[in-house]
């Protein structure tokens, strides 16, 4: 008996004690924790923590997942000669699926999936995916890369290895909220990939570079920076109207709104939107937020009976411009947190696996006559 869900629309597909969503009333929880408490209290490291041991840590126990962290964030000499290697044109997001799927290669034994073998492999990945995106940075400006310091904060560290300078602390704290909130989300479309990948027993390696991939479409992760590229196109504050009504009049989705579990708006935009405020004023960029806010009027106005709202990627772009990121970095700062989520699933697939492997309904003919190359 079983019913075709386009998209999985409302198939629950694993169990999992990291994070829970109520898309009608707008909750998200890590392990139980509203994440507004998260990032107002908390920091990347001690969600990665809480994420992965489903509890929160005691000082001694945060402080040597910081340093076991901090002590991972080098890369294999060789895999800086492959990051030098790239073109200087292609895309961060490409870059980093590649050098992700490469770190494979100088790990002796790739292929182990028990729980303290995955959990090393987690730990390697989530400390070197922020190097991996500073040096290619640096390297397509013509820049020295900037190795990576054992006594920063995992945002701090980042921000010094992209701009070779420490970040203020309202920048690097800014910067940490965005890992927090982005750390996890149920099993939305790359996790969900992940924990496939995981289910064939196939390596960390390949479930996170998969994972990479699918986070980098546009109906994803990617939509950050479609965002961007809309405010970008908008020349000011009057023209978002008629903008924002031509698409929608001509059919097209305005990037950053809208969520297959939301039907209000998503929790960590709530977050988001007063951090950019902030921020944005600080940095001069008050213009951006402005218009943001006017897109959400709109949006509200035209689609919100449709519970159509701003989701996490709407705000994170105005915070991430703001931060001085490139357009191009966004996603890849959502795959940055994203991974800590990613090897946490993996991990939970492998402490009570079972292959995925669904169904599909076939549509097409029966019994059909094969027919000679020369008649068809
Ligand atoms: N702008 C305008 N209309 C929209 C939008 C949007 N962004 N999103 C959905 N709709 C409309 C859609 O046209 C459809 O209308 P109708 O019923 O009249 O045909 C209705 O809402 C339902 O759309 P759907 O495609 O069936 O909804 P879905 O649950 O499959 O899609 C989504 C969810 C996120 C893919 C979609 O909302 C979208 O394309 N949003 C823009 C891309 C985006 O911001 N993605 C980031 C998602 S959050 C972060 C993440 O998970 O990575």
């Amino acid at each position: 008996m079983s019913t075709f869900a386009k998209g999985l629309e409302g198939v629950v597909a694993a169990e999992t004690r990291m994070s829970f969503i109520d898309g009608e009333k707008g909750i998200l929880e890590y392990v139980g924790i509203p994440i507004d408490s998260l990032a107002r209290n908390s920091t990347f490291e001690e969600t990665v923590f809480l994420l992965w041991n489903t509890r929160l840590p005691n000082k001694a126990e945060l402080d040597a997942l910081s340093k076991q962290i901090r002590s991972r964030t080098k890369l294999p000499p060789k895999l800086i000669d492959i990051i030098k290697g790239m073109p200087t044109d292609a895309q961060p997001m490409h870059v980093l699926r590649t050098a992700v799927s490469a770190l494979s290669l100088f790990d002796p034994k790739p292929n182990l999936t028990d729980i303290p073998s995955a959990q090393e492999k987690a730990l390697n990945i989530l400390a070197q995916i922020p190097t991996i995106i500073a040096a290619f940075d640096r390297y397509r400006r013509g820049l020295e890369i900037v190795e990576p310091r054992t006594d920063l904060t995992f945002a701090q560290n980042f921000l010094y290895m992209l701009n070779g300078k420490e970040p203020t602390e309202a920048m690097a704290r800014g910067f940490d909220i965005c890992m927090i909130l982005h750390a996890d989300h149920g099993l939305n479309n790359s996790t969900f990939t992940a924990r496939v990948v995981t289910s064939t027993l196939s390596d960390m390696y390949s479930a996170i570079t998969a994972a990479i991939g699918s986070l980098r479409g546009p109906l994803h992760g990617g939509a950050n920076e479609e965002v961007m590229e809309m405010l970008n196109e908008i020349p000011s504050l009057e023209a978002v109207e008629p903008y924002i009504m031509g698409k929608l009049a001509k059919k097209e989705r305005i990037m950053g709104f809208g969520h297959r579990v939301y039907k209000t708006i998503d929790p960590r935009a709530t977050f988001l939107k007063t951090f950019a405020k902030q921020i944005a004023a600080d940095t001069g960029n008050q213009k951006l937020y402005e218009m943001s806010t006017k897109i959400e009027q709109i949006m509200a106005r035209e689609v919100g009976a449709k519970g159509i709202y701003p989701n996490v990627d709407f705000y994170s772009a105005t915070t991430y411009h703001s931060i001085g990121l490139k357009l191009d970095l966004f996603t890849p700062m959502f795959a940055m947190s994203r991974v800590s989520g990613w090897a946490g699933h993996c991990i939970e697939q492998l402490s009570d696996n079972r292959l995925y492997r669904p169904a599909a309904k076939y549509v097409g003919p029966h019994d059909a006559p094969y027919v000679e190359m020369g008649k068809r």
